[in-house]
């Protein structure tokens, strides 16, 4: 048994690019994308790729490719989606602390909509637009106080979030967004969290914005589109599955019957997380007491999720293993107890082999750190037989380059 990242054995690939590495498949990432197409088609959505899931150059460049707008949370994103070559027309601007320069960059690059999360930064956007004699489109984030029933971190939607603009306070932000002169009123939005493995809660908190859509009537306001953030999951382990993306598509199509309203959504994990993998090699192979630890050259500034969410990630040898399976915590060489990649696993791994770990693509490379004074890894996007080098590895002397022993 040897794995593959579509023609080229992961084995091959580690010997060319080495570990700790992150390997993308391009077919993965489009397979991903006409899924998301094919359930709405009939709600002809527009999909902007959340870029915090893996915001490298080329993965940007794919979905733009494939006709993707994005959805952006930073002027960092911004310019890798401009650098990219994705459009600003169909970026959305989302994010609870965007600063004026922010602002500023956004409405001169031309984004969509700026998904709104308070008043103050209602007031921001309408200086700043002002300021720049130019009208900035804008959406509510609305808190529907929906439990998206995942892991309290990225879980966005309750009234003890710090996201959105809760429901009863919605009109009153809409009388506001609609008075201040530099704004125009074009959306609604939400995004009650990440990883739902259950499509039910966005459901529900897509009907809990239609009653409010119906009540902003009365005000006058009339939104143009409405946009329902991010948040289908994806199966990590063997006996997870993911929501049904063409029921959810179906329900979100009853909803939408015969309402003027063009939909907007943003995925990030469900089109990139089963793209990826992380490869890493052992190092060590360890037996403390009566625990074992199969110690490997990736670490949790590599891959945070297992100890920030208790994330599972199923990892398994690149080739046919020459020992038997035992349980291990695989662990990397980072000085925290936190730093596992898993806990009492059922591995078969000694020195030197090389492991596959699954469901990288998203907010792996996205969230990785250089604690420890680790290079952060390189990463690889194969297409057929074809891997290209889209990240190199960072060199320890790049790392220092920035700072300066002034003493
Ligand atoms: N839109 C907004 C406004 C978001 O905040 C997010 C994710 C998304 C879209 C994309 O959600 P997705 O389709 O990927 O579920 N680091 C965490 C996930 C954090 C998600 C934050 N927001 C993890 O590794 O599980």
């Amino acid at each position: 048994m040897t794995l593959s990242c579509e023609h080229i054995s992961y084995t091959a690939l580690a010997e060319q690019f080495g570990t700790p590495l992150y390997v993308y498949s391009q077919s993965a990432i489009d397979e991903a994308f006409a899924r998301y197409q094919t359930a709405f088609a009939a709600l002809n959505p527009l999909i902007c790729y959340a870029v915090k899931a893996n915001g490298n150059l080329s993965v940007l460049r794919r979905f733009a490719r494939l006709g993707s707008g994005f959805d952006i949370v930073s002027g960092g994103e911004l310019a890798r989606v401009l650098a990219a070559g994705g459009d600003a027309g169909k970026t959305i601007f989302s994010g609870v602390g965007k600063t004026e320069a922010e602002i500023e960059y956004a409405l001169t690059a031309g984004v969509k909509c700026f998904n709104v999360e308070s008043l103050p930064e209602l007031e921001r956007i309408n200086r700043v637009a002002g300021r720049l004699n130019r009208t900035a489109p804008v959406s509510l984030r609305i808190n529907p106080d929906v439990d998206a029933q995942t892991h309290p971190y990225i879980s966005t939607g309750l009234k003890a979030n710090k996201f959105g603009i809760a429901v009863q306070d919605a009109p009153a932000a809409y009388a506001r967004a609609a008075a201040l002169p530099h704004l125009r009123v074009t959306g609604i939005d939400c995004h009650i969290g990440s990883q739902l493995l259950d499509s039910a809660p966005l459901t529900e908190a897509a009907e809990r914005l239609l009653v409010l859509v119906d009540n902003l009537a009365a005000q006058g306001i009339v939104p143009e589109h409405i946009d329902l953030g991010g948040g289908i999951g994806i199966p990590y382990r063997a006996d997870e599955t993911a929501p049904d993306l063409s029921a959810y598509a179906a329900d979100i199509a009853k909803l939408l019957a015969g309402r003027p309203l063009s939909l907007i959504l943003e995925p990030g994990r469900s089109l990139i997380g089963n793209a990826g993998v992380l490869l890493t090699r052992v190092e060590f192979v360890k037996h403390n007491g009566d625990k074992n630890f199969v110690i490997v050259d990736a670490a949790m500034n590599d891959l945070m999720r297992p100890t920030l969410y208790q994330a599972y990630h199923h990892i398994e040898p690149a080739e046919t293993p020459s020992v038997a399976p035992f349980e291990a915590d695989i662990v990397g060489p980072v000085c925290e107890t936190g730093d596992f990649l898993a806990q009492g696993r059922s591995i078969a791994a000694q020195a030197g082999d090389l492991l596959v770990v699954h469901g990288a693509g998203a907010y792996a490379a996205s969230m990785a750190s250089n604690y420890n004074t680790r290079p952060r890894a390189a990463e690889v996007l194969v297409s057929g037989s074809e891997a290209k080098l889209v990240r190199a590895r960072e060199t320890v002397a790049g790392m220092l380059a920035a700072e300066q022993a002034c003493l």
